[in-house]
């Protein structure tokens, strides 16, 4: 059997020709004796010829299309390193045969340690408290008072796998925790300790509202001017999920006048955010460049997971954290030739 090929796409290259995200586990790759190297340049979208000839290819940025796997000599696998798929034709991919599989296992200790980053830089002030030592103002000290987590009601709208690690970190502080989920079981919240109520009780109820659902037509704009009204004074709004599911100008409004406490936010509807936003202004917001969870951890558990599906499927395997697991009974996928002889 020809040695594989593993093309990482481009974004995952630093200037100087290493893996950006250094440590990612790529030693797994050499020591089964499969060979990887960086695909060529994208302009946001993976092209059929940058990934013709691959076996594997494990991407972070950009987009796969129907173009991306049209041609016969596509990848068996799409392996994206961290979890969102809205900038990803499922669908094609399937009615391709080629599988495409995400790291949850990898990203979730990482977003949910930037969901409690966020929520604990609120809660305890510590940018305003920073200001204060830098301007020489101790004295104003005192008209900064935190406010404890223990015992506060944190909310979290998408009950997955970012949402069950953040309640998780947060047991010591007993928090009274409400979910909203469509496709979750009331029985199966309540066994891990999570009460599952509608949207509006959550907004209305909780000191601390987390967004943690998945980007799509279902939750893009769903927490809206309406729903932030409901909100408490002292509440504040976390989003480390996708920007476009909060209305942005709604939110910033509401910051601004006031009718919240604060957020903090690691995504928004416009990456990058620019500079003149009128989120950029507010004193009483946290803000982070999609990059708040992006740490030693999360490389080496994202990069780590991938390859394992790599692995998987060279095997011929059904990989774990399958993302259209109707590919696996797709005659496609099934009898690629490099599987029928392993
Ligand atoms: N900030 C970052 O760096 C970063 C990193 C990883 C993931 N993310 C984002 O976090 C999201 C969640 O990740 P995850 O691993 O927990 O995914 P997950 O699939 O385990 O959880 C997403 C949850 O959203 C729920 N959901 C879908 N539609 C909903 C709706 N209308 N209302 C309420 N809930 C709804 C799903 O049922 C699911 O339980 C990802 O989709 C991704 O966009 C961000």
């Amino acid at each position: 059997m020809a040695r594989w090929q593993v093309g990482l796409s481009y974004d995952l290259r630093a200037p100087d020709g290493s893996i950006s995200w250094g440590d990612i586990g790529i030693d797994q790759l050499e020591a089964a004796g499969i060979d990887w190297s960086f695909l060529q340049p994208d302009d946001g979208v993976l092209t059929a010829e940058l990934v013709a000839g691959y076996d594997a290819v494990l991407f972070a940025a950009p987009a796969v299309t129907e173009a991306t796997v049209a041609r016969a000599d596509r990848p068996a696998l799409l392996a994206r390193f961290g979890v969102g798929l809205d900038s990803v034709d499922l669908e094609a991919c399937t009615a391709a045969g080629v599988a495409v599989t995400i790291t949850p296992d990898g990203a979730r200790r990482a977003v949910a340690t930037a969901a409690l980053t966020l929520i604990l830089a609120l809660e305890q002030q510590v940018l305003a408290k920073d200001r204060l030592v830098r301007q020489g103002r101790w004295q104003d000290r005192m008209s900064f008072m935190g406010r404890g987590l223990t015992g506060r009601t944190v909310g979290v709208l998408g009950l997955g796998s970012i949402a069950h690690e953040l309640f998780h970190l947060l047991a010591p502080f007993d928090t009274v925790n409400l979910a909203t989920d469509p496709y979750r079981e009331v029985e199966e919240a309540a066994a891990r300790g999570v009460q599952l109520v509608d949207l509006e009780t959550l907004m209305r109820e909780s000191d601390i509202v987390v967004v943690a659902a998945s980007l799509t037509a279902g939750t893009r704009h769903l927490i809206d001017r309406r729903l932030l009204s409901l909100m408490r004074p002292q509440a504040v709004l976390i989003n480390v999920a996708r920007g476009a599911i909060v209305d942005t100008i709604a939110l910033a409004e509401a910051l601004a006048a006031g009718q919240i406490r604060g957020a903090g936010l690691d995504v928004f509807e416009t990456e990058p955010l620019p500079t003149d936003h009128p989120l950029v202004a507010l004193h009483n917001v946290v803000l982070s460049p999609h990059a708040l969870a992006w740490t030693d951890e999360m490389a080496l558990g994202n990069g780590s997971s991938a390859i394992r599906a790599i692995l998987a499927v060279r095997a011929g395997r059904v990989p774990a954290h399958l993302a259209n697991p109707a590919v696996a009974a797709s005659p496609l996928f099934a009898l690629r030739p490099d599987q029928v002889t392993t």
